[in-house]
């Protein structure tokens, strides 16, 4: 089977190229692979025309400002409302959105006062439709998939990306095949493809597993892939760095935390902050720093072993399953972005993991695992001192709590590292449980749990 062109007709006539990140050369069209046609490598959007027209800041923002007050499906979109920086669309009606985005910017009092951090923030992208930072991706990718007239789209994925997925291409009118690993995705995300009407395949094998393998299928096959190797889909989670300096009148944070799992977040909110750095939208960068799991830590051992020359891929195991991820596709984007801020990356083991969910279950926020490791990721970047208790910093909380409740069940219940080398070490997360309590439905039964929580 021949590949597809993945640009729209349409497109041709729009405002972007794609550029390889290895060769930088430059084209309108990409494969279904979406690599450099010359060297390989991963392709990114760019809009040669800023440098000649270059959009005024101030304008910007006051269109920004303007549209919140709009009612129109394409300004109600947290990612849409963003247009000018993103790929354009001969029609806004050609979008496939799900009012994704605009999601909260929370004050976090509790982790403040014990990281003795005033300013500490949390965008919490678990608000958006299908409960995860996809959305603000999908929408885009979605949108051009359409455009560029496929039927099917397909991914590999951890469960957020394919739940997203599978709802944007729903409500696109797409066909969309899953590809996850079986019994290591959570099944809260695992129903939402099924129930958005995925085509779900459980593959016996891990995420890098079903990565490949959707590699191999996009070349044999009329499918458009929308993991966050389709630049489509960074360039429109670019947008939560340009609600999140909206938020905060454009004032830049000190840092700003994320997750690392295949690295395209990171590299979408570094995309961002250079650009509004170019385009006077910002005066300074906040550093960029990306946390991953003790178990799955392949750009952590990338950066500490070989400067980040070449990836060490890790046979990738962690309950925060979401970024259970061993071989990262867009790492070298990561790595460049986190130089470009002058950022750090870190590594933090399940149990500082479990605490810091925990704590920010206890904020009344809550997020998913892999979310948790950013104010775990803060702990330690506070101890070696690369940031500053005055700062003001930022944890981009990725999924939502009703992501993973298994995790959380077994966490309050105190089952979570039953089995694991670190069963014996888990005394210090006792203050954090709640286990549910099961009693005889009296009176005395109910006020006595009233009694021991209040002595708690
Ligand atoms: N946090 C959550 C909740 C995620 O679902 C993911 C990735 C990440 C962080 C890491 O983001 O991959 O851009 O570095 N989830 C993907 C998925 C892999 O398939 O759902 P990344």
């Amino acid at each position: 089977m021949t590949s597809l062109s993945t640009s729209a007709p349409g497109a041709r006539q729009t405002n972007f190229l794609f550029r390889c990140i290895a060769c930088a050369s430059l084209s309108n069209d990409a494969g279904q692979n979406f690599r450099c046609a010359h060297c390989g490598d991963l392709l990114e959007i760019t809009y040669p025309r800023w440098n000649e027209i270059k959009p005024n800041a101030g304008d910007l923002k006051s269109t920004w400002r303007q549209r919140r007050l709009s009612g129109s499906a394409i300004d109600l979109s947290g990612v849409w409302r963003f247009r000018e920086l993103l790929p354009s669309l001969e029609n806004v009606d050609q979008a496939v959105t799900l009012r994704e985005g605009n999601t909260p910017l929370y004050e976090l009092p509790q982790c403040a006062r014990l990281t003795g951090v005033p300013r500490l923030l949390a965008k919490h992208q678990g608000m958006n439709p299908t409960g995860s930072f996809k959305d603000a991706g999908m929408t885009v990718a979605a949108t051009f998939a359409r455009l560029a007239g496929f039927h099917w789209v397909a991914c590999a994925s951890t469960g957020n990306t394919s739940a997203s997925m599978a709802a944007y291409a729903a409500r696109g009118g797409l066909r969309s095949l899953v590809l996850v690993p079986e019994g290591k995705i959570s099944w809260s995300k695992l129903s939402q493809a099924l129930d958005y009407g995925a085509v779900t395949c459980q593959l016996r094998t891990d995420f890098d597993g079903c990565l490949k393998l959707l590699q191999e299928l996009v070349l044999r096959a009329p499918v458009y892939q929308l993991n966050s190797i389709n630049p489509f889909r960074i360039e429109g989670q670019k947008t939560l760095a340009l609600a999140l300096m909206e938020q905060l009148d454009w004032q830049p944070p000190d840092h700003i935390i994320i997750p690392g799992g295949n690295l395209g977040n990171s590299s979408a909110i570094g995309k961002a902050l250079l650009e509004m750095r170019d385009l006077g939208l910002i005066s300074r960068l906040p550093k960029l720093s990306v946390i991953q799991a003790e178990g799955a830590n392949a750009l952590v051992r990338t950066l500490r072993e070989t400067a980040g020359k070449r990836l060490i891929s890790v046979r990738a195991e962690t309950r925060a399953t979401a970024i259970r991820i061993g071989n990262p596709a867009s790492w070298k984007k990561a790595i460049h972005v986190i130089e470009a801020t002058g950022g750090a990356c870190e590594q933090v083991t399940e149990i500082e993991i479990a605490q810091a969910k925990a704590e920010i279950g206890a904020e009344g926020i809550g997020c998913e695992p892999a979310s948790a490791v950013t104010l775990a990721g803060l702990k330690k970047l506070l101890q070696q001192g690369l940031v500053k208790p005055e700062e003001t910093v930022v944890l981009v909380l990725t999924g939502n709590l009703l992501k993973d409740p298994d995790f959380t069940m077994e966490f309050h219940r105190g089952d979570l590292f039953k089995g694991t080398s670190d069963e014996g070490a888990t005394g210090g997360l006792d203050r954090l449980r709640r286990p549910p309590a099961v009693l005889d439905a009296t009176l005395d039964a109910v006020i006595g749990a009233l009694e021991r929580a209040e002595r708690s």
